[in-house]
């Protein structure tokens, strides 16, 4: 089966279903089709899932009783994507997502299929009025996370939700061991590749239209590597120093590990993670930009099982998180994440960090920092393990490169899709007190 529309609604299922995430469902999905309907395939996956919240509610009006078949659904919410969101005629996606629900054996559904599609032409502005009121309809997130968002961060909640459902800049960074930001900004001119320098992150720069990796000067030589502006701040804020044993505690894939070895070629880095096979991507990428590292597969939270019992003089703690700081980039979260998930993660997270602070030397600094735009993973957790934690300090910075960079919480800072240019991220830098003599 190689019918683009098809294969969306698969993927969208499988999300659904809690089979896969978008980044390891599209490889899979890409294999199936032409070259030509890679584009279309990654759009109505991407798109629907970044709607579907919105989508949903949209179907449950228009279909008598709820649809059963978890792919004849999720192939009615591509058919509505593209009638909303995409350029393709409505005559034309009506007939080819007919057409998808044969490549999916659902030739008896067609019928459901096109009436359910063409009500939703003739019914649109009935429909918006009707549904207008409903949060989840307004924001297009799953109502609980529309609330949390909401609870957090009141009328910044709206542009939150505004940027969550637009399409992410491309962001680079310049590998600083190998050239300057200004050199690269060069390069990327004298190949008519329009860019501006990140304001925050120094070795940033915003592309003005994405483009594949394999267009970008040096890309394969490890000049540069694809990261969002938020993102960069973590090494930045962690500054390792020459000559120090640093661990990057959460590392897989590596993004900031190769940050570190960048900004600091002479460290004694290790980086671990639990996930073997999403450490073979730190390899990768730290074979492009030519540095090394010792790489450890095991659960931060027992470090009895792994530490070589000297500690560190910088951690970095980029704990596993909800991840709702990057939706603009992986809307597949808007499906697969629960709002049960969130007191989890937040145990797992205390828990790392409590075993990681055992780690650092008396004067080190541990940066801890996640994804997430949810004070429970953040600044609640941070501001209790300070106060919990006799030896713990609190120094996030509040001004970089001499300027406000976020908004500062109880503990640490907070960044947030929409406010403050990139993606969403926390950080709180920790310094552990030498004990008084
Ligand atoms: C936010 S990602 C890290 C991203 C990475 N620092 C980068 O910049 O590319 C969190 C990582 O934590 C890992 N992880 C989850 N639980 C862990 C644990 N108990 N011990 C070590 N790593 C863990 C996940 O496999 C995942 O790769």
């Amino acid at each position: 089966m190689n019918d683009p529309r098809a294969l969306a609604a698969r993927v969208i299922a499988r999300l659904q279903d809690d089979r896969g995430s978008l980044q390891r469902l599209l490889p899979w999905a890409e294999k199936q089709v032409d070259e030509k309907d890679r584009a279309l395939l990654r759009e109505l996956c991407y798109g629907t899932a970044r709607f579907a919240p919105r989508l949903e509610l949209i179907l449950g009006k228009l279909s008598r009783k709820p649809v059963k078949d978890g792919e004849l659904a999720a192939l009615m919410l591509v058919g509505l994507y593209q009638l909303e969101y995409t350029r393709v005629p409505d005559h034309a996606a009506i007939a080819a997502t007919v057409e998808a629900a044969r490549a999916l054996k659902l030739g008896h559904a067609t019928g459901v299929v096109n009436g359910v599609l063409r009500n939703s032409l003739r019914n649109k502005e009935a429909l918006t009025r009707k549904l207008s009121g409903n949060p989840q309809f307004s924001s297009a997130h799953p109502a609980w996370l529309q609330q949390a968002i909401k609870a957090a961060w009141g009328e910044d909640a709206r542009t939150i939700f505004t940027a969550n459902n637009s399409n992410p800049p491309m962001t680079l960074r310049v590998n600083v061991s190998k050239s300057s930001r200004s050199d690269y900004l060069q390069q990327l001119s004298d190949a008519g590749i329009a860019a501006t320098p990140c304001e925050f992150a120094a070795s940033g720069i915003t592309l003005e239209q994405p483009l594949a990796v394999s267009k970008l000067p040096g890309f394969d030589r490890g000049l540069v590597s694809v990261q969002d502006e938020s993102a960069q701040l973590a090494a930045q804020l962690l500054a390792p120093q020459a000559g120090e044993k640093v661990l990057d505690a959460c590392a897989a894939p590596g993004g900031k590990t190769c940050h570190l070895l960048e900004l600091q070629p002479d460290l004694n880095l290790t980086a671990l993670d639990v996930e073997e096979e999403r450490l073979d991507r730190v390899i990768e990428n730290l074979e492009r930009i030519g540095a090394g590292a010792e790489i450890i597969c095991a659960d931060a939270a027992e470090p009895e099982h792994w530490w070589d019992g000297e500690q560190y003089d910088r951690i970095l703690l980029d704990a596993p998180c909800s991840a709702t700081g990057v939706i603009r980039r992986n809307p597949d979260i808007k499906l697969l994440r629960r709002a049960e998930d969130i007191p989890e993660l937040a145990a797992l997270q205390g828990k790392i960090l409590r075993a990681m602070w055992r780690l650092l030397k008396p004067g080190g600094t541990l940066l801890y920092a996640t994804c997430s735009i949810l004070p429970e993973e953040n600044s609640a957790q941070v501001a209790r393990f300070v106060a919990e934690t006799g030896d713990a300090r609190d120094n996030t910075p509040q001004l970089l490169n001499e300027k406000p960079w976020g908004q500062p919480q109880e503990a640490g800072m907070q960044l947030l899709p929409g406010i403050h240019g990139g993606d969403g991220f926390y950080y709180a830098k920790l310094e552990k007190l030498v004990p008084e003599s």
